[in-house]
């Protein structure tokens, strides 16, 4: 069987990895600053993880949720404590597009309303249409019956807030830095404005978190730099530093019911123990500070670069936007550098989302590596 081909790929084989370093099958070094995708937080095989998850994988790996998985707990106790959100409840499913697909689902089971606001160059995911062929009316709410969508741009607050004021609103979804957008950030004036329009008029707020959370911003959730709080908020990608899972952090005002959400494999003792691990490293090596401290080192220094026209982004999720394409740059630096970066739907914005483990020595071999192509570039202009 062939596999179906739906991504391009560059002509890399990475067989092992190790911190912010991957290595290919002819034992060639690679700098990670793509982190699969912002999905390695806590930098490849960290021994605290390795040694999590094959402690786990020796008890049980896997029973399904009708039994009680004391982990879930576990995680659910260690998330609230450390994204200062012990007041939420906690939903673990296995992806970025579930955990959406379930808040979007419970924004509407909460006011049943089925007119959302989304932002364009957002991304959310990728599911859609299973819950509708499924013969189950009890786990279908409104925006599974029929959903409206309204799309603006991110900087059109007042458009944003009126059309809330309206009162039909079920939910507004965003991203507070969008990543596969280009790094554009909602500001903080932004999610305050649209947080006090959403309490007036019962709008519930989504914040997908699932690229920009799990410290990468600085702070737990990268909302978190405005003075408010969600009704739901969204994480995958750095939970589980590649191990499969997301979670929904539910508002306490927001009530469950049995059979209301569900999912075979989430919340899994496997998903738990890697959750947990990734927990424990972010606090014991205070990797929230580090994003912070790592991100101001690489922008201060990639300010100079006369080419680099704008850098968005906060912590260790930053944007480098030129004025021209980007893709020959980043082949440049893969293939010459053997440095991963990331692109975006802007073709002019380069994506770092490096591992939140990094510190003086890869930030430098990454300057120095850029500092060469672009200086390879202006040339080949
Ligand atoms: C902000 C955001 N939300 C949701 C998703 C979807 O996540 P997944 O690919 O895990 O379904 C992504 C994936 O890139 C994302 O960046």
């Amino acid at each position: 069987m062939e596999l179906f081909n739906v991504y391009p790929l560059f002509d890399v084989t990475p067989v092992s990895a190790k911190g912010a370093y991957v290595f290919d099958k002819q034992g060639e070094r690679y700098l990670d600053f793509y982190g699969g995708h912002a999905v390695i937080s806590i930098g490849h095989n960290h021994p605290h993880y390795l040694h999590r998850i094959k402690r786990q994988l020796e008890k049980i790996s896997f029973y399904s949720n009708s039994i009680i998985n004391p982990l879930q707990q576990e995680l659910a106790h260690k998330l609230g404590q450390m994204a200062g959100l012990d007041d939420y409840q906690l939903f673990l499913c296995n992806s970025g597009a579930e955990a959406n697909e379930n808040a979007l689902k419970l924004a509407s089971f909460a006011n049943r309303r089925n007119k959302f606001i989304a932002f364009n160059k957002g991304f959310h995911g990728r599911t859609s249409a299973a819950v509708n062929v499924t013969d189950n009316k009890k786990i279908q709410a409104p925006i599974n019956q029929h959903l409206e969508v309204l799309r603006f741009d991110l900087d059109d607050l007042n458009t944003v807030c009126s059309t809330i004021e309206g009162g039909d609103i079920g939910a507004i979804i965003l991203e507070p830095i969008q990543g596969i957008g280009g790094m554009n950030e909602m500001h903080v004036d932004g999610l305050e404005r649209i947080r006090q329009a959403c309490s007036n008029h019962g709008t519930l707020m989504i914040l997908d978190e699932v690229q920009s959370g799990y410290a990468r911003s600085g702070k737990f959730f990268a909302y978190q730099y405005a003075s408010i709080k969600p009704d739901l908020i969204t994480c995958a990608k750095g939970m589980g530093n590649g191990f499969p899972i997301g979670g929904v952090l539910i508002h306490p005002s927001i009530q469950a019911r049995y059979g209301m959400l569900g999912t075979t494999f989430g919340g899994n003792h496997l998903a738990c123990a890697a959750g947990l691990a990734v927990l424990e490293v972010i606090e014991k090596e205070q990797l929230m500070a580090n994003a912070i401290e790592m991100g101001n080192l690489l922008s201060t220094s990639l300010k100079s670069h006369e080419s680099i026209k704008a850098i968005r982004g906060k912590g260790l999720m930053l944007g480098l936007e030129f004025n021209w394409p980007v893709a020959d740059l980043r082949k440049h630096l893969i293939f010459n550098h053997k440095v991963f970066t990331g692109s975006s739907s802007n073709p002019n914005v380069l994506r770092l989302l490096p591992p939140l483990t990094i510190g003086d020595h890869e930030v430098e071999q990454f300057l120095e590596a850029v500092t060469q192509s672009l200086k390879n570039h202006s040339v080949a202009l």
